[in-house]
Parts: structure tokens; C-alpha cells; sequence
């Protein structure tokens, strides 16, 4: 059951990181604290602060608000804009049971929630999904920005997904992914569940495990620069525009060549995992040998994602199905590999 989460804020337009963060987790309701109240309070499972609590006014008001759900022993944690002694009293009288800076880095505030919501450590899955696709939000909005991309967030997430991959249960990757809102992320954590228990089917060491994650987390990084617009248009592309959704390959690979943090393997797999066997791909119609085993893996992983991804727009291709379109493609694709993937993602 998805964790409802009430964030509650004075300034929602910079708290939107935050709820897209929270969301992971589950729905987020946000509460404006300078708005009235709209209906009851939800069934949340987390409340989050983030509110300036050196505000008497404010302080009061959101005692106010959150005064029913406190009575029924939910959890609060406080983000304080500075650490003053004065501001921890404040959170602690309106009841905080966790207080953390409100500039923490993602992956330490994600590690609290966790704590708060699984005492007991439990959900490992849900724990490393989150871990991964708040680092693809890092790494996607760096990309769309122009930014360097944040290593240690590619690193993070890679991490998790190998160990969500350890648990070999690709199903329930996949069942949190499906409920991920955003196409783009969608599919690129889609790719990497499967790209890394792919890579763990093979029984690669660790430090392959990780290239091959890394190259799928990252092949389709070059999409953060093409228009939304002509990204989330649900009707057919135009010749132009599909031009354009085509530079995606070499955008990413030059992208990451500049920036020179990652390994040749990875950045061979942003430019060429729409490359096929028999020279029919792009953008450099590669043929055979040109292509490199990790990459032939992404391509396969990337197929059989995209034709099992649901959408508003189309119902998800059946796994039996899907896998007998890559096996339809004959000498564009690896045959030793796609064999080797049948097992993970078919049983039986
Ligand atoms: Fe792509
Ligand atoms: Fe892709």
C-alpha cells in the first residue's frame, strides 16, 4: 500500500523538490499554510514540515493544522531552515519526532524518512527504489539544465538498483516503477531493473555489474535535452521532430565525454544503444564486432522496456509477447543474448 505523505509548507513554490521527493514514498498532499483548509485531514503516514518556524504566527498555525493527525500518533518530521536552539524548541513543541536541516542532501533526508517510516528496516525494495529514482531526478534535472551531471548520484543510484537486483524480484521493481508518474524516469529505471538483473543472470562480477547499470541508468540521458513538447506528444512525431528525438544518442554521448567522469563502456552505450547487428541502426551505423557486449545488452533491455511500459495511451505489451518481438528482429539483435535474457524476464 502506497505511504501517504502531508507536507506543509509556507513557501510551496520552493517546496516542490521536496513533495516530488516525498511522492516517492507515496501520494503527497501539500498544505499551503497561508491557504484555508480544504476537506478533512487525509489518511497520510508522514507529516513533513517545512515551514519557517521562527514565525510565532506560524508556529501556531501549523500546530493548528496538524493537531488531529498528531492525535492520531503520526509521525512529524521538522525541516528547520537554521539549526538554532531556539528553532529546535519550536519544532519539539509542536511535536516533531525527527528534526532535520531543511538543505540536507537527498539521500541523507531519504535515509531519515526511511528510518521513520520502516523502524525496523523493512521494505528493503521500496528503500533502494526511492534511493534510485531521487538520483534520477538529480541526474535528469542536471542534464536538462546544462549542468554536470552529479556523480555521486549516478553512483547512489546504480547502488540500489544492483542491490534491489540481488533480491531477484524483478516483479516488484517493476510494480514500483509502473506507478512512477513520469515517462522519462519510468523508462530509464525501468532499463536499468532490467539491465541489472540481466548483468546478475550472467553472473558478472561486481565492477561489470556496475558498468552495465551505470550504461543503463544513463543511455538515454540525451532525451533531458530534447523539448517535453515534442518528449511527452502523444500523437505521431513529425519527420522533424523525430529528427530531433533522434539526436538523443549522440547529445548524451557528448554530454558525458565532456564532462569525462565516466567509463568508456558507459559513454559508448549513451551514443549506440539504438545501434543494431546488421548496420541498420543509428547514429553511426554500426555493424557486428563495432558493438560491444554491454551495449548489445542495453539495446535488448531498452527494446523489451519500451514495449512493456505502461502508459495513459497504450496498454503494456504482455512479457511473452514482448519477448518474442526482440526474438522477431532476428540478425539485428544478439541471439546468445537475448537467449540468455529470456530467464529474467520469463519464467518457465
Ligand atoms: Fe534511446
Ligand atoms: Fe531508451
Amino acid at each position: 500500500m502506497p505511504i501517504a505523505v502531508l507536507l506543509i509548507t509556507d513557501r510551496p513554490e520552493q517546496s516542490v523538490k521536496l513533495e516530488r521527493l516525498l511522492s516517492l514514498w507515496g501520494p503527497c498532499d501539500v498544505v499551503d499554510l497561508h491557504r484555508p483548509v480544504q476537506g478533512g485531514p487525509a489518511p497520510n503516514r508522514l507529516l513533513v514540515s517545512d515551514v519557517d518556524l521562527s514565525d510565532r504566527i506560524a508556529v501556531e498555525a501549523v500546530r493548528d493544522r496538524l493537531a488531529e493527525h498528531r492525535r492520531k500518533g503520526m509521525p512529524l518530521l521538522c525541516l528547520l531552515r537554521d539549526q538554532s536552539a531556539r528553532l529546535t524548541t519550536q519544532a519539539n513543541a509542536i511535536g516533531a519526532s525527527a528534526i532535520l536541516p531543511a538543505d540536507l542532501p537527498t539521500k541523507a533526508l531519504l535515509d531519515e524518512i526511511g528510518r521513520i517510516l520502516n523502524p525496523g528496516g523493512a521494505m528493503p525494495m521500496q528503500r533502494q527504489f526511492v534511493a534510485a529514482s531521487a538520483a534520477m531526478a538529480d541526474l535528469l534535472t542536471a542534464a536538462s539544465e546544462g549542468g554536470s551531471l552529479p556523480v555521486a548520484a549516478l553512483e547512489g543510484s546504480v547502488e540500489a538498483i544492483n542491490r534491489a537486483a540481488d533480491d531477484r524480484d524483478l516483479g516488484a521493481w517493476l510494480d514500483m516503477v509502473w506507478n512512477h508518474d513520469d515517462a522519462t524516469y519510468q523508462h530509464c529505471l525501468l532499463v536499468a531493473g532490467l539491465a541489472a538483473a540481466f548483468a546478475h543472470a550472467l553472473g558478472f562480477p561486481e565492477s561489470a555489474r556496475k558498468l552495465v547499470t551505470s550504461a543503463a541508468v544513463l543511455h538515454d540521458i540525451g532525451k533531458a535535452r530534447v523539448p517535453l513538447a515534442i518528449l511527452h506528444k502523444r500523437g505521431k512525431l513529425t519527420v522533424e521532430e523525430f529528427a530531433i528525438v533522434r539526436e538523443h544518442p549522440q547529445t548524451g554521448y557528448e554530454m558525458l565525454l565532456r564532462q569525462g567522469a565516466f567509463a568508456r563502456e558507459v559513454v559508448e552505450a549513451t551514443r549506440s544503444h539504438h545501434e543494431y547487428l546488421d548496420g541498420s541502426g543509428y547514429p553511426q551505423g554500426l555493424k557486428a564486432n563495432e558493438i560491444p557486449d554491454i551495449v548489445r545488452m542495453i539495446t535488448i533491455c531498452d527494446i523489451y522496456a519500451a514495449l512493456i511500459e505502461r502508459r495513459s495511451y497504450k496498454e503494456p505489451m504482455a512479457p511473452e509477447e514482448a519477448y518474442s518481438v526482440l526474438v522477431a528482429m532476428g540478425p539485428k539483435l544478439d541471439a546468445d543474448l537475448l537467449r540468455a535474457f529470456r530467464p529474467v524476464v520469463l519464467s518457465g
